[in-house]
């Protein structure tokens, strides 16, 4: 994830959040602001500088789903979930579900060794770490590779700024026995798996998505692919719900990854109602025809024709749109099945199987089915138990079983001078290693979401949802204390904290809050060689 800069959310209200468990409302952080409706479109780009102007966009126009439709399912949600930090996932059902259930997932994250840590990765720390103790395997890693193609960082700089962020993570709470910390330059079944992934992705492809071109550096595009392996490595011996907790930025990264884990599949699963291929929205035309005419004729056989002619009578006489030419295709397809029978099944379909593998497909689908060149047609499966014996088949086989990862999106803080947080920009942020006094003084030197005078912020109270000081309690000062969080913004909205005594309170937090930090990490400072990772990479300097 790029933390180096955000941009604030221009807030137009302020808005609560879902209820806690105790029933309580917190505060969230406000939602996108609507002045950023010049701008149509939202480009999430990796090494850019990862600014959101508006973060319902995403939702639409890239479909990641509002994190507050999962937000029940979670058991004991951390409090960035609660407070609307947290605010989009990709398919983080599965994730919560096994920890409701008690099932193995892992959490992995990465970490570009490129400056600093500072409190915008300490959101990434903490959420590696809240899975952690949910009982997830946990990954991090440095992206050495990638600081070093990408961000043309010399080994010698790395190998600092590698030492700077393991130590931040240990002394947020990492658990290095039970979790696991690498970094990519070194792992080399990372590098194995990379290479395997390579495979199913060309550089069209990589240009499309990242905007690579013809002077784009080959090591540049090896990153992407490492970081690819990187998350799907968690599921290397077994497959399980991953969650891969980062900023929207790296939204590309992750569909890709998702996409990836599908295509180096030995098998695919789809659903089908007759012999033939067809495309989604055929698919979708061939299930409507379908149920109208089941309903119709419940005892009958409902043939391909039927389908034809049923669709047919439904063609708007003259229509030449796109609409109407997929259904032509479709009505093509049905007839040329002809008296064929319509039947629901799902269907097995072989990718890149052995063929001893799909052999072995075929012995161990139970019930009904039908063989084909390269595939089976179930009548008796659920599309799940179709992947569950399709992925077992594969895993005997030598053949990966990756489940699509999935994703948790959290806000970009706002920086304490306004505007974006930058890590080249000192006063904008504050660093994890700080001088607990320089926090102090920073947040001291913040701006507000504060009225011109006292008086006028007694009578209007203070624009909390624009304040980069309440964030900052959001965010961490409050930690898990929903209460003072919510006292904090009741009381500035209400008029009745004026800027001057929250400041000092606020840096009086962060001055305990680096100063107990660093005494953690100077413990562990010590303890740092007996981990199993080495900080002083044997690379060419330069
Ligand atoms: N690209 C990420 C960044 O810019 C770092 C990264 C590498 C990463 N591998 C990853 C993040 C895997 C999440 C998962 O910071
Ligand atoms: Fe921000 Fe505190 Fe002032 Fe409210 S009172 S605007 S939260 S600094």
């Amino acid at each position: 994830m790029t933390h180096d800069s955000s941009e604030s959310d221009s807030a137009d209200g302020t808005e609560s959040s879902p209820a806690t468990d105790s029933g309580e409302k917190t505060p969230a952080v406000a939602d996108g602001g609507t002045d950023a409706a010049g701008a149509d479109s939202v480009t999430l780009d990796p090494w850019g500088s990862s600014t959101v102007s508006d973060y319902r966009k995403l939702f639409d126009q890239f479909g990641i789903e509002t994190f507050d439709e999962v937000l029940e399912e979670v058991p004991n949600p951390h409090y960035l979930m609660r407070r609307g930090v947290i605010f989009g996932h990709r398919d983080y059902r599965t994730v919560a579900r096994a920890m409701r259930e008690d099932d193995p997932f892992a959490v992995l994250s990465g970490f570009m060794p490129t400056g600093d840590p500072h409190i915008g990765h300490k959101l990434v720390f903490d959420e590696i770490i809240w899975h952690q103790q949910q009982g997830g395997d946990a990954y991090a890693l440095i992206a050495d590779l990638e600081a070093h193609s990408a961000r043309g960082l010399s080994w010698e700089e790395i190998d600092e700024h590698a030492r700077n962020y393991v130590l931040s993570l240990l002394a947020l709470g990492f658990d290095p026995e039970d979790g696991t910390l690498y970094r990519q330059s070194t792992n080399r079944e990372v590098q194995d798996l990379a290479f395997e992934l390579g495979v199913e992705a060309n550089f069209s492809e990589l240009g499309a998505i990242y905007d690579f071109d013809g002077e784009t550096d080959v090591s540049h595009m090896q990153s992407v692919i490492t970081q690819m392996a990187d998350i799907l490595y968690p599921q290397l011996d077994s497959p399980k719900p991953t969650v891969i907790p980062v900023g929207p930025d790296q939204d590309p990264h992750v569909r890709l990854a998702r996409d990836l884990a599908a295509r180096v599949q030995f098998f695919g699963v789809t659903e089908s109602y007759a012999s033939f291929e067809a495309g989604p929205e055929e698919h979708a035309l061939i299930a409507d025809a379908y149920e109208v005419l089941a309903e119709r004729h419940p005892d009958e056989t409902i043939r391909c024709v039927d389908a034809a002619n049923y669709l047919e009578s439904e063609r708007e006489p003259g229509a030449t749109d796109a609409t109407a030419t997929m259904l032509d295709s479709t009505i093509t397809m049905l007839r040329e099945a002809g008296k064929e029978p319509l039947r629901p099944r799902v269907r097995i379909v072989d990718r890149n199987a052995t063929e001893e593998a799909f052999e072995a497909l075929i012995e161990a689908v139970d019930g009904e089915k039908r063989v084909y060149d390269a595939h089976i047609d179930t009548f008796d499966l659920s599309r799940e138990e179709a992947e569950d014996v399709a992925r077992e088949v594969a895993l005997d086989h030598g053949g990966y079983g990756f489940l699509a990862p999935s994703s948790i999106y959290h806000r970009f803080m706002t920086g304490l001078t306004g505007g974006k947080m930058s890590s080249s920009v000192p006063a904008s942020h504050i660093s994890l290693l700080d001088d607990p006094e320089t926090g102090y003084d920073k947040v001291k030197s913040a701006t507000t979401g504060g009225r011109e005078t006292a008086e006028k912020q007694r009578e209007l109270g203070g624009k909390a949802d624009e304040c980069p000081v309440y964030e900052l309690y959001a965010y961490l000062l409050a930690g898990d204390d929903d209460e003072f969080a919510t006292e904090v913004y009741e009381e500035c909205v209400g008029g009745e904290r004026l800027c001057g005594g929250c400041k000092e309170q606020a840096a009086e937090l962060m001055e305990e809050f680096l100063d107990e930090h660093q005494e953690k990490r100077e413990e562990w400072e010590e303890k740092l060689d007996e981990l199993d990772i080495e900080f002083d990479s044997p690379r060419a300097r330069n």
